[in-house]
């Protein structure tokens, strides 16, 4: 692929912006077969970014990020872990949908290494934009997109990590002061075994997330 970032406006004023435009992207191929474009939303003054890992079915049909199952329990865990709202903007390291068609449906299918460096672009535009003081990253996707191919969610989660030199913007803003915290992704605890536990474990890394801002 060649990435997103010939379709990245070089100074956004906005979020609508940067969304107006990633609606054209063609920087991978998952663009052809989904819906559309599925930008971040939230807060502009948002102190906390949450990165998950591209959209779903449901939010592939919307238009939207997390409006679907995972979304239901991530909103869930965030009041639970004491964080607000008002404070977050939701967003993912992919921006279209990958799936596999099997029959009429379509099943899910994990972005890969070349659609996780395509699609960074947007990603790390929106960071220079709204200038958060923490991005949590959900699950391996995220972890990876931000942290590298080596990243591992089990060692890394829930602890306050520097920022990456990788999740520079190349334009020079401030990003030294943002930190990073990683967490499962709110599917993994719909399909974990235990599921009380693996939820535990989520907001008990989120309430790390709330207590480095509040
Ligand atoms: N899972 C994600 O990672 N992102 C969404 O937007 C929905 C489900
Ligand atoms: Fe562009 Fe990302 Fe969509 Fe690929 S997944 S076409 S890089 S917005």
């Amino acid at each position: 692929p060649v990435g997103a970032q010939q379709w990245v406006p070089p100074r956004p004023g906005s979020i609508e912006e940067l969304k107006a435009a990633a609606s054209g992207c063609q920087g991978c191929e998952l663009y052809e077969h989904a819906t559309q474009t599925v930008f971040g939303r939230g807060a502009e003054h948002a102190r906390i970014v949450f990165v998950g890992e591209q959209p779903g079915d449901v939010e592939d049909q919307h238009g939207l990020p997390f409006v679907g199952p995972a979304g239901r329990l991530l909103r869930e865990a965030v009041d639970d872990a004491g964080i607000n709202p008002a404070d977050l903007y939701i967003t993912n390291a992919v921006k279209h949908f990958r799936f596999e068609l099997r029959g009429k449906r379509r099943i899910h299918q994990t972005p890969g290494p070349a659609h996780i460096v395509a699609c960074r672009p947007w990603v790390v535009a929106e960071f220079a934009l709204l200038k958060p003081e923490l991005v949590v990253l959900l699950g391996a996707t995220a972890g990876k997109a931000l942290l590298g191919p080596s990243f591992r969610v089990t060692q890394q989660r829930g602890r306050l990590l520097p920022w990456p030199a990788s999740a520079q913007h190349p334009e020079d803003f401030p990003v030294a002061e943002i930190r990073a915290l990683a967490t499962i992704h709110p599917s993994a605890v719909l399909r974990a075994d235990d599921r009380d536990t693996a939820y535990r474990g989520l907001v008990d890394d989120l309430k790390v997330a709330a207590a480095a801002v509040y």
